[in-house]
């Protein structure tokens, strides 16, 4: 075999490698989540060599990928865009352009990227936030907050939660011409965690007088105990997020000691002194009967306390809304919870919407069957814009 054929083989074989993507069959335009998948494959392997030849962080790299992504804060004809900080921190705020005599209802939007990607400047962000400024004629603040591995948590619940408390002010509110009856918090993926957890801590907090009316989380990820439930079984090599990858943000919100992550993939995180814990994220019990197929549930295994200790941050229902108690989840707001059937963190919401309606909060529950992670956050599939639309007039009827 002559040097060009065996090139010509060895590029043949990176291509069917790189677009190779398993798939569910019902899938609709396969061709462009095969498209996408390889990008991000290729990145999370530049990403994983340029780590292991010691020059880079793996999330740095990431964001530079990412950055070429951003956008400027451009205003376009029906909404006006800026950017300020609320408390030092740095946000985005669309306002609309139309005359409106009444106060308008105010979205509080949280980024996702697994507590160290993204921002508010990302051009799907800054597209779903104009969409929602625009077709709700709400005035969106859409955050960013400070990342892994740079900061760890509470750093990112921390920026999230003085940017709300900022803006939930009379103040501001006024100043905006925002109603303070109508205000949704509302996020995606790692954004949709944030949210779910600064909506539980805002109930006991006594200086803040403004009410959210409605907390919606966008397939939230709501706990690090349980990394094997039968949406991470089913579907840990699905695009756009495999279990590694979950596996690896979950513990870089904590730490960049790549022991957590490995104790997380053998299932050595938890101490036995934290079993109580176990019956909050019991996917036997919470998870409807048709999610559970064939699945068996296995008894939750045990590792020394030296994690806990070293990182208490993965028991902290701050970092895990799914642990609060039922007293704790009592008056929370309306919920509005998307879950997809192709991604791992499918069970997360899935459990929150029983551990909700058990404690008697109103929810409700959007499953897309044939969703997968990240749909509202790429608006170039059709699935994406159907969901876009569900989640507007949601919202519209009742924010
Ligand atoms: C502005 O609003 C009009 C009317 O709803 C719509 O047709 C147009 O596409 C919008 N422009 C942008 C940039 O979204
Ligand atoms: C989980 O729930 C099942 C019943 O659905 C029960 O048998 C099991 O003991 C529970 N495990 C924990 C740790 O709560």
């Amino acid at each position: 075999m002559g040097r060009k054929s065996l090139y010509l083989l060895i590029a043949g074989v990176l291509v069917a490698y790189y677009i190779y993507t398993p798939l569910p069959d019902n899938f609709e335009e396969p061709w462009k989540l095969i498209w996408l998948n390889s990008y991000l494959k290729t990145f999370l392997h530049l990403a994983t060599f340029v780590e292991m030849l010691g020059l880079n962080h793996f999330m740095d790299s990431l964001m530079f990928f990412m950055s070429f992504d951003e956008v400027p804060p451009t205003s376009d004809e029906n909404v006006t865009v800026t950017e300020t900080t609320f408390n030092n921190i740095p946000v985005r705020v669309y306002v609309p352009k139309r005359e409106s005599e009444a106060l308008r209802r105010g979205v509080f939007y949280i980024h996702g990227g697994g507590w160290c990607l993204g921002s508010a400047a990302l051009s799907n962000y800054d597209l779903l936030s104009r969409c929602t400024a625009d077709r709700l004629d709400a005035v969106v603040i859409s955050t960013n907050y400070r990342l892994a591995p740079k900061y760890h948590f509470p750093a990112q619940f921390e920026d999230v939660y003085n940017a709300l408390r900022w803006f939930l002010r009379q103040k501001v509110l006024a100043k905006y011409g925002v109603n303070p009856e109508r205000i949704c918090v509302s996020g995606d993926s790692a954004g949709g965690n944030l949210a779910a957890a600064v909506t539980q801590q805002l109930l006991h907090d006594p200086d803040v007088k403004t009410k959210l009316k409605i907390q919606s989380l966008i397939y939230p990820a709501l706990q690090p105990l349980v990394l094997d439930s039968p949406s991470y079984q089913e579907n840990s090599h699905y695009p756009r997020l495999y279990k590694s990858l979950m596996v690896r943000f979950w513990s870089e919100y904590f730490t960049t000691d790549r022991s957590l992550e490995k104790a997380m993939h053998s299932k050595q995180h938890i101490p036995m002194e934290s079993s109580h814990l176990f019956k909050f994220v019991n996917w036997s019990s919470l998870l409807p009967e048709k999610f559970k197929k064939e699945h068996v549930y296995k008894n939750p295994t045990y590792g020394s306390s030296e994690m806990a200790k070293k990182y208490p941050g993965f028991l902290d229902v701050r970092a895990a809304p799914l642990l609060a108690d039922d007293n704790n989840l009592r008056g929370l707001p309306l919920t509005y919870i998307i879950t997809c059937q192709y991604d791992v963190l499918r069970d997360d919401g899935l459990m929150y919407v029983t551990r909700l309606q058990n404690a008697g909060v109103q929810v409700a529950h959007n499953h897309v069957e044939d969703g997968f992670h990240g749909i509202l956050s790429t608006l170039t599939f059709k699935i994406s814009n159907r969901l876009l639309n569900q989640y507007i007039s949601w919202l519209s009827e009742n924010l």
